[in-house]
């Protein structure tokens, strides 16, 4: 049995969240561009709430995908999304079937040996340095050298509480901030947890209005953690405002994303 997380009472309202045009023509492209091919792959999504990005690897070939999340509530939405009644469900052009799991990221058995590990905003459930650590050994334990991981999460170096953020529909309040008189480069571990995360509650002003708390941990915290894990070729991205996004609305309405887009990814490939 999970214990209590805070999506428990989220459930499918989240998916309004997606809605969002930030999410539409910023987070999602950038993640779907990171994917890249997903012909005849095996993905394991952590943290995958309600599916969103299980079905979107289906659509893109994926043949065998397994979702996992720490919520009950979360997954039971993302198996109803799979039944075949369902128009989200699998399909001729796209059959592979998606299995849900509830487990911790933190501690994942062994689920299998995937080509592609996809984990969008799950490293904001990382409160510290010990559950980080945790998370990439259960997540580098299901992987085969060469298995890429493809993250996304809230980037504590944006301006994240700015209200111009307010104009996309999203809010970031920050309730602990890391500590700035820290050194990131500080040899001591009690160092480089005072500045691992920033404390965040974000909300999506949709109908009705979607907020949970989350923390922000610092790219440098995740790198460490990476090469401990085993993961190497760690590159760092941008979630600017695709194309399309930008034709629909024009530059001046996301003049204020672009500056600094909320969002940052990560990937990296599995050692030997
Ligand atoms: C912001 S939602 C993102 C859902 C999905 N990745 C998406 O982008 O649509 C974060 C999800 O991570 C899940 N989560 C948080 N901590 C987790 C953990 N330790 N293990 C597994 N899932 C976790 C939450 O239950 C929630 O469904």
């Amino acid at each position: 049995m999970s214990p209590h997380s805070q999506y428990d009472s989220i459930g499918a309202a989240y998916d309004a969240v997606k809605e969002l045009p930030a999410a539409r023509y910023g987070e999602i492209p950038a993640v779907r561009a990171l994917l890249g091919d997903l012909t005849g792959q095996k993905v394991l999504d952590l943290g995958c709430g309600t599916g969103h990005y299980a079905r979107l690897c289906r659509d893109h070939g994926a043949r065998h995908i397994d979702g996992v999340d720490n919520s009950t509530t979360m997954i039971t939405e993302a198996r109803r999304r799979e039944q075949p009644s369902q128009p989200s469900g699998p399909s001729q052009a796209s059959p592979a079937p998606i299995t849900y799991h509830v487990h911790d990221a933190a501690e994942l058995p062994h689920l299998g040996t995937y080509d592609v590990v996809l984990a969008v905003y799950l490293f904001n459930y990382a409160p510290d340095r010990a559950t980080l650590e945790a998370m990439l050994t259960s997540i580098r334990a299901n992987c085969r050298p060469g298995t890429r991981l493809v993250a996304l999460l809230t980037d504590p170096s944006s301006p994240l509480s700015r209200p111009g953020l307010r104009h996309y529909g999203i809010e970031f309040d920050i309730t602990s901030d890391a500590d700035p008189d820290a050194d990131p480069d500080a040899d001591s571990d009690d160092a480089q947890d005072s500045t691992a995360t920033t404390e965040i509650v974000f909300t999506a002003h949709c109908d009705p209005p979607v907020s949970f708390r989350l923390h922000a941990p610092h790219p440098h915290l995740i790198d460490e953690c990476l090469r401990t894990a085993g993961f190497s070729e760690i590159e760092w991205g941008r979630c600017p405002v695709s194309p399309q996004g930008r034709d629909l609305f024009g530059d001046a309405y996301w003049a204020e994303y672009q500056h600094s887009p909320p969002w940052i990814t990560v990937t990296a490939l599995a050692g030997v």
